[in-house]
């Protein structure tokens, strides 16, 4: 029987590739047998974790903000690889700003990577799939796009946006045997809060009080559910949002013990 984990001969693109999820989604998908495309805009980020590849990795240097950059990425990714089977349409920023500070080019900044490059990096890649018999798109979302946080409206934003296109393109793009599924991650403890987590007195500890688990989450815990959407093993799941989030979201974390009730 085949394992259906199993990515041999696949190529896997993934942006935001220099840290974090990226970084971890590209370690793992490698481990899973994938070649991988690892994209983002630090080189030395990416020489580092090709490093660490074992299928012959791609490196492609790029900016995802500007205008055009995600069309102009799917074309570099198809002059260097005979095709893709898996995008990770991971790159993103969190724009933490109360409704007063922000402004327009705040906006225009956190729509134009987390939307647009997203969606037209996905479009330019949509050809190859369909070509190939179909693909698998995961995106990574937040758990920002499925509740109300404070401080991030243009961020949460960008995610309801992105699990509002995962919908949309896995209609589209279903009959091609092309799936699109995304992640919402909780709380990972990545660059991204790592100055929140040392700065301000409390955060991690209180924040942790909402997690059913009782802990945040790390790079690996969001890359292994990002190789199962990319792989066999949810041939069946498409259009899904799926939150990765120890319980942070839909899960009741209230300590209090009510007393046992007869019916
Ligand atoms: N950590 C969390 O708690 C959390 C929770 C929910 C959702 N997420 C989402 O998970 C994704 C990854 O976040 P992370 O926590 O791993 O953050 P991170 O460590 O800051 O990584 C962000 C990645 O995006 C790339 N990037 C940033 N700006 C870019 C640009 N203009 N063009 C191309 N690449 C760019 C960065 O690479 P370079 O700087 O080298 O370009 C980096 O590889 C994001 O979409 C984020 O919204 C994270």
């Amino acid at each position: 029987m085949s394992d259906v984990h199993d990515l041999s001969g696949r190529i896997a693109v993934v942006t935001g590739a220099t840290r974090g999820i990226g970084e971890e989604s590209a370690l793992a998908l490698d481990r899973a047998g994938a070649r991988v495309v690892l994209t983002g805009r630090t080189s030395e980020d990416l020489e580092r974790v090709a490093t660490q590849l074992s299928n012959d990795p791609v490196i492609i240097q790029a900016d995802l903000a500007p205008a055009g950059a995600g069309t102009k990425l799917a074309e570099q990714v198809l002059a260097q690889v005979d095709g893709v089977d898996i995008l990770v349409n991971n790159a993103g920023i969190p724009m933490r700003r109360t409704p007063e500070a922000l402004t327009e080019e705040d906006v225009d900044l956190v729509f134009s990577l987390n939307v647009r490059s997203l969606l037209m990096l996905s479009i330019g890649l949509g050809a190859s799939m369909k070509s190939r018999g179909g693909g698998a798109i995961v995106n990574i979302s937040s758990v920002a796009g499925l509740s109300g946080p404070i401080g991030r409206v243009a961020y949460a934003g960008t995610k309801g946006a992105v699990d509002a296109m995962t919908r949309a393109l896995a209609a589209d793009w279903g009959p091609d045997g092309i799936r699109v599924n995304s992640i919402c991650p909780g709380l990972i403890a990545t660059a991204i809060w790592e100055e929140a987590r040392t700065t301000v007195p409390g955060l991690t500890e209180e924040l942790e009080q909402g997690i059913a688990l009782k802990r945040w989450g790390f790079g690996d815990d969001i890359a292994d559910v990002v190789v199962f959407l990319a792989s066999d093993a949810s041939r069946y799941v498409t259009g899904e949002s799926i939150a990765v989030d120890g319980g942070m979201t839909r899960v009741g974390t209230s300590t209090v013990k009510l007393p046992e009730l007869e019916d």
